[in-house]
């Protein structure tokens, strides 16, 4: 579904991600771990077209994402939930889910993706008048992840969800990363917490300094001596 191929890409003359090649097939939940400064987040952008690479490609159903104006990748199916949610404080919990269906077909659909999407979170059904700035921060993550999800995307991107969270919201994040895959969405979730992101992904890939280090089946990652090390503290 989603491709990458050999991307590279930065900020000014900063080189954060040297040749990233990944995919996602569809239907998958794929990770993708790694320290803190490694390009996670630069890699969610450079897919969502946040940033432009510098070089390398990347396609989406066969589609080629650069070709296409950043604003037209979201109708290419892809929504970006970012690193610490950025929501419209000001707005109210539904103000911000209707950014969130901005596109002609989006818009379209408006009524009905809310429905889709109140019926995943009831909390924000309850608290559609609320300012998002005023919830609590698992429901912000609620929100943000609603918001996405507005667009009826076929690929999810999520770039650490579970950020700032107590554990047992936490927990209740992975459960809804499940909820949303088996609803036969696509993830590509970065995460810190790769213990628990292991146990709801297929498989990942390690990113370290701006390399892929290390990608396999989650079952694999596991029971690898270097992620348990590093990552695991076993
Ligand atoms: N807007 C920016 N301008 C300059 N440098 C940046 C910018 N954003 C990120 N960087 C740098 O790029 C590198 C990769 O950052 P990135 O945010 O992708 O890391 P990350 O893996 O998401 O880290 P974290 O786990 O802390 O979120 C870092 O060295 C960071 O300082
Ligand atoms: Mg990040």
């Amino acid at each position: 579904m989603l491709k990458l191929d050999a991307v590279a890409a930065g900020y000014g003359t900063f080189q954060a991600l040297f040749g990233t090649t990944l995919d996602v097939n569809a239907g998958e939940a794929v990770g993708v771990i790694g320290p803190n400064g490694a390009g996670k987040t630069t890699l969610m952008r450079v897919i969502s077209g946040m940033i432009r690479p510098w070089s390398g490609a990347i396609s989406m159903e066969g589609v080629d994402v650069l070709a296409e104006a950043p604003h037209r990748i979201i109708e290419l199916g892809i929504a970006h939930v970012p690193e610490n949610r950025r929501l419209f404080p000001r707005l109210t919990v539904e103000g911000n889910l209707r950014m969130g269906a901005f596109t002609p077909s989006a818009r379209a659909k408006f009524a009905h993706r809310l429905e889709f999407v109140f019926d995943l979170f009831p909390r924000m059904k309850e608290r559609r008048n609320q300012l998002a700035g005023t919830l609590s921060g698992g429901e912000q993550q609620m929100c943000a992840i609603g918001r996405a999800l507005m667009s009826d995307p076929k690929l999810l991107l999520l770039d650490e969800p579970s950020a700032g969270l107590a554990p047992v919201v936490v927990q209740q994040v992975f459960e809804l990363v499940q909820r949303i895959r088996s609803g036969g969405l696509t993830v590509l979730i970065v995460e810190q917490n790769v213990q628990q992101v292991l146990r709801v992904v297929d498989r990942a890939y390690l990113l370290e300094a701006g390399n892929i280090r290390a990608s396999g089946a989650s079952a694999e990652l596991l029971a690898s001596d270097t992620i348990k090390q590093a990552y695991l503290g076993v």
